[in-house]
Parts: structure tokens; C-alpha cells; sequence
């Protein structure tokens, strides 16, 4: 016995092979009465017309005395496609692609991947990696090279093959950027101070930076901001102090190559409130913080910033701390100047 396989759709005949033609045989379909409708004998051999999936089964022929000739076991399914293929290059160095089956075949399918550049022309068979099926690495790539790939779907019915032609420049998606930290900045109620780090699997060289862009929203609204930036660290400048804001960064080749990174990992901020930050907001019960480590970091580079402090609407404050008191004190005085003059002008008006 042996297996052999057959296109669904098409008319599959099975070869008696022990027996002259001219011997009178039976055929037997192992675990059926009877063989699929419309089959036929012809000369030995079974001919099974238009098979389906269902046809699929082990069959057997057998001389008239019942004596076992042949049996064969039938796998039906169809052609392969022609692969799916997507390429994408984290770095600019190394790429992989992976490809999917475009059809169902129900056969066993291998595939054949071979690429060839401009430097080297003939076909060379693709390195792969076992633990990672279905796709390939191409390492120590040229970045400036053309890839013509032949990733080829092999079964026993067939082969159909996906030329493909890539350049890093085109494919190149770095990872996200990593180590997002947003912090408010003291007496900035619209500031947000935002810094990141090149993904690491960026490899920093000179000739490939990467350039970056910012998205940010108050959590309570729907649509986002957008700044883009070649540095490694922005300040938001039209936040809304008081509210929770969200932000996330994403990387792109810095000649603009490929494609944008997927976003960051999330960071929230709220930037300070009140007009002065320290002084915070009476009527809520604020707490003053010292600084966290990143703020020793880059306040000193802010301009205008004399001290790292910043509100926090975590507790209520359990000490008195006479500068506040004394920053209240300041921001009623300077309300109580206003209302003054307001009142003066619109006394001058009505006069
Ligand atoms: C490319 O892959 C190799 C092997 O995995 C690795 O050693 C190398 O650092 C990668 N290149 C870059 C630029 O990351
Ligand atoms: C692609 O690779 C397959 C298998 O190696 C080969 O039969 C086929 O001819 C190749 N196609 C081209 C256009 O090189």
C-alpha cells in the first residue's frame, strides 16, 4: 500500500498494479459498503469522478477469490496558492519575512525560499530559524540593496511561488521607543516635560538616527496632538493644567524611510495647577512633592524654573508649610487687585 494524493474537483483513478488488466478485480473501500456513487472500474482500475474531500479514504482491490492485490490510501485537497508574504525590518541590519498559505489545501505543504540581490545574483537558499516556522531572517542585509525574493508553496499536487522585491529602506518599522516619562513642570501649569529612549533593539550608529513623534490628549477628550521631534525629549506647551494627560511616542527612520513605529507604551501626567504652581489651589486639598529623580535630571535646563516642587492631589496636607501659606496669601492678593481695579473701572464708566 501506499498514499496517494488527488486534486478535489477532478477525476482521480486508482491503478490496481498487482493484477494484468485483463484479470477481473473488486475494489473495496475500507470502512463502506459500497464505493462512492458514480465510480467505475475500467480495465483494473477504480476511476473516481469529480472527487470531493469525502472521497478521500483508503481503498483496496482485490482478485475474485477476495485475495488482497493493492490498497492505497486516497488524500484529496487542491493546488497550493500563491503564498502571502509581509517583510518588515526592525532594524537596519537584519530582516525577516513571513508567509501564510492563501489557500486551505489539506496536504502537506512545504515551502521553498530562496533570495537573490543585486551583488549576488544566483539564488541562495534562505537560513531559517526552527523555532520561528514560517518565516525567515535575512542577517547582516545591505541597506541598500534590492531583495528579489521566491518564497514557493510546495505540496504533492504542485508548487506555486510569491516573487517579492524589498529593500530595507522601504520595510524598515523600528520597535517602539522605550522608557516613556512624562513629568508636569514646577510652575508650568501648560508644560509637560516628555522623554524617551531609542528602542533597544536600535543598534545607535551615526549614520541611522532615528526621528520621533509625540502624541498626547487630556484623558477625558477623544482626539490627539501630534508633534513630531529629532531629540530624544519634548515639552508640551498647550497642556490643561489639572487634567490627566496620556502620551505616547513612536520612531521612524530619520531620512524618513519605511514606516512609523507602532506607539509606545502609555505615560500619564497631569501638569500643575495654578497660575504659579507652587502655590497650588486652595480650594483643593493639595499636597507639595519633592523631587523625583528626573527632575534633578532636567529642571536645571528650564528656564525659569527656581524650584522642583509639584502639586500633587494625592492627600491632604498634614503639615503647614509656610510657603504655600504664603503663596495663597499672594494669589489672593493679587485677585483682591483685580477686583479692586474692576470695580474702580466700572465705577468710572458709570459715572
Ligand atoms: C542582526 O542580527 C544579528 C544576529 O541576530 C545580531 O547579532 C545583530 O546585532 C543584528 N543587527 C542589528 C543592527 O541589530
Ligand atoms: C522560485 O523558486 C522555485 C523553487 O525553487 C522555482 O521552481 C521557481 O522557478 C522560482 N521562480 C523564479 C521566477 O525564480
Amino acid at each position: 500500500g501506499g498514499v496517494q494524493y488527488g486534486q478535489v474537483g477532478t477525476d482521480v483513478t486508482l491503478s490496481c498494479t498487482a493484477t494484468h488488466a485483463s484479470l477481473p478485480v473488486q475494489w473495496r473501500r475500507a470502512g463502506a459498503a459500497a464505493l462512492p456513487e458514480g465510480s467505475a472500474i475500467r480495465q483494473g482500475a477504480l476511476v473516481l469522478p469529480c472527487a470531493s474531500l469525502a472521497t478521500a479514504g483508503t481503498y483496496s482491490c482485490h482478485s475474485e477469490d477476495g485475495g488482497l492485490l493493492h490498497a492505497v490510501s486516497l488524500r484529496l485537497g487542491y493546488l497550493p496558492g500563491v503564498p502571502f508574504v509581509s517583510c518588515r525590518a526592525s532594524d537596519y541590519e537584519n530582516f525577516s519575512c513571513s508567509w501564510t498559505s492563501s489557500v486551505e489545501t489539506f496536504l502537506p505543504t512545504r515551502y521553498i525560499t530562496t533570495y537573490r540581490t543585486d551583488s549576488h545574483p544566483s539564488p541562495t537558499p534562505w537560513g531559517r530559524d526552527p523555532s520561528r516556522p514560517g518565516t525567515c531572517t535575512v542577517h547582516g542585509s545591505e541597506f541598500w540593496s534590492s531583495y528579489r525574493l521566491n518564497i514557493t508553496e510546495v505540496n504533492p499536487l504542485g508548487s506555486s511561488f510569491r516573487l517579492l522585491d524589498v529593500t530595507m529602506q522601504a520595510i524598515i518599522k523600528p520597535d517602539p521607543p522605550e522608557g516613556l516619562v512624562v513629568v508636569p513642570i514646577p510652575l508650568a501649569p501648560r508644560r509637560l516635560h516628555v522623554s524617551w529612549k531609542y528602542p533597544s533593539s536600535w543598534p545607535k550608529e551615526p549614520h541611522f538616527q532615528l526621528r520621533f513623534r509625540l502624541q498626547y490628549r487630556p484623558i477625558i477628550h477623544r482626539s490627539w496632538s501630534v508633534v513630531e521631534t529629532v531629540n530624544l525629549s519634548e515639552v508640551i506647551t498647550d497642556a490643561f493644567a489639572g487634567l490627566e494627560h496620556v502620551v505616547q511616542v513612536s520612531a521612524k527612520d530619520f531620512l524618513d524611510a519605511g514606516n512609523w513605529s507602532e506607539w509606545s507604551a502609555e505615560a500619564r501626567a497631569t501638569p500643575v495647577r495654578g497660575a504659579r504652581g507652587i502655590g497650588c489651589s486652595p480650594q483643593q486639598p493639595y499636597q507639595l512633592r519633592h523631587p523625583s529623580p528626573e527632575y534633578i535630571h532636567w529642571v536645571p535646563q528650564v528656564p525659569g524654573a527656581v524650584a522642583a516642587l509639584s502639586c500633587d492631589s494625592l492627600s491632604v496636607p498634614d503639615h503647614s508649610d509656610p510657603l504655600e501659606k504664603m503663596a495663597v496669601l499672594v494669589s489672593l492678593g493679587i485677585f483682591a487687585f483685580f477686583i479692586l481695579a474692576a470695580v474702580l473701572v466700572i465705577t468710572i464708566l458709570i459715572w
